[in-house]
């Protein structure tokens, strides 16, 4: 495994990490406690030490697998995590970026992942007002004093404006960025990857496989028909130009015999901004299989962003 500081921190982030939206029941199928602690226990093995989670991955459903997953071995792990949300039925949030909801959610989060303190807390995907609110962050310094938290991140999307919440990310303590970005995701390397470089601050990417579309198992005219598998709800349309896209990176971009989802973490490792991927994953088998993108980045210059 290959390790990068997290921007300014402390923390040496191993380049795969492991993003845990899937243990929420929201991808398909539901997760056991044995099947989250199997992918854990084996990710540590493989040298992973970054874990994304967030409060709403079902009703702190996630935190709370990942939490039972770390007991005896929490000092192996960077435990991330966000608040801004709680989880309301499938694919449906309540909005909670008051600093009195927050810090109770901080509370629950806390007994979820089975910790005295948070190493990475994030700004959930909100908007720019619930961003702009002095008394929230002001709380959160506090609870960083308290040592409840280590370090305050922002996950910034399109509810809101990433290039302001990426300026104002110091201002308000932050010193990590978590973003979309991947193979069919590039509109980063206009603005936002650029200032966190200028910025030094730590750049997670998230959504690495593009929803699972970058895996290469999907063929053109494959359809998400599971009720509960959140890529059922995506526009069929946009899905079939996605695919169509993957299927001609994978016979002009990827090297014959090298399997696409490593290939595509791997591209995204390539950015100097970029200090860990995250990949959701559902089974042992994919994590060793994205562990194993690791080898890519290390060659010189195999993979040529284009
Ligand atoms: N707003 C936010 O802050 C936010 C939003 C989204 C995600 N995230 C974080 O980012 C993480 C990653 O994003 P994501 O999970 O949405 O998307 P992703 O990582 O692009 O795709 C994950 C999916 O790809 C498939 N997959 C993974 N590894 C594979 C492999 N080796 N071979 C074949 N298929 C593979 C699995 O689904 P199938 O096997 O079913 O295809 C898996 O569920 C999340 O888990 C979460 O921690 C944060």
């Amino acid at each position: 495994m290959e390790y990068r500081r997290l921007g300014s921190s402390e923390m040496r982030v191993s380049v795969i990490g492991l993003g845990t939206w899937q243990f929420g029941g929201e991808w398909g199928r539901a997760f056991t406690a044995a099947e989250a602690a199997a992918i854990m226990a084996r990710a540590q093995e493989l040298g992973i030490n970054f874990v994304d989670t967030a409060e709403c991955y079902g009703d702190h459903l996630s935190e709370s697998l990942v939490g039972q997953a770390l007991v005896g071995r929490r000092d192996a792990w960077y435990v991330a995590t966000k608040f801004g949300h709680r989880y309301a039925g499938h694919m449906q949030r309540d909005l909670l970026f008051s600093p009195r909801e927050v810090q109770d959610q901080l509370e629950a989060s806390l007994v979820a992942l089975h910790t005295g303190a948070i190493d990475l807390y994030q700004f959930h995907s909100g908007s720019d007002a619930q961003f702009d609110n002095d008394d929230l962050w002001t709380m959160l310094r506090k609870q960083v004093e308290a040592g409840k938290i280590r370090h305050l991140g922002v996950s910034v999307s399109s509810k809101g404006d990433p290039a302001h919440q990426i300026q104002r990310a110091r201002d308000v303590g932050a010193t990590v960025i978590q973003i979309v970005y991947n193979r069919l995701e590039r509109g980063p390397e206009a603005r936002s990857l650029p200032a966190c470089q200028a910025l030094d601050l730590g750049v997670l990417a998230r959504v690495p496989l593009a929803s699972g579309f970058l895996s290469g198992k999907y063929r053109l005219g494959e359809t998400f028909t599971a009720p509960n598998d959140l890529r059922s709800g995506f526009p069929p349309e946009d899905i079939q130009q996605k695919l169509a896209e993957v299927q001609r990176i994978a016979e002009s971009e990827v090297p014959p015999g090298v399997p696409m989802a490593a290939w595509a973490l791997a591209w995204c490792l390539q950015h100097p901004a970029v200090a860990c991927v995250i990949p959701g994953c559902k089974d042992v088998m994919q994590l060793e299989l994205n562990a194993g993108a690791t080898n890519l980045v290390d060659k010189a210059h195999p993979l040529a962003i284009t």
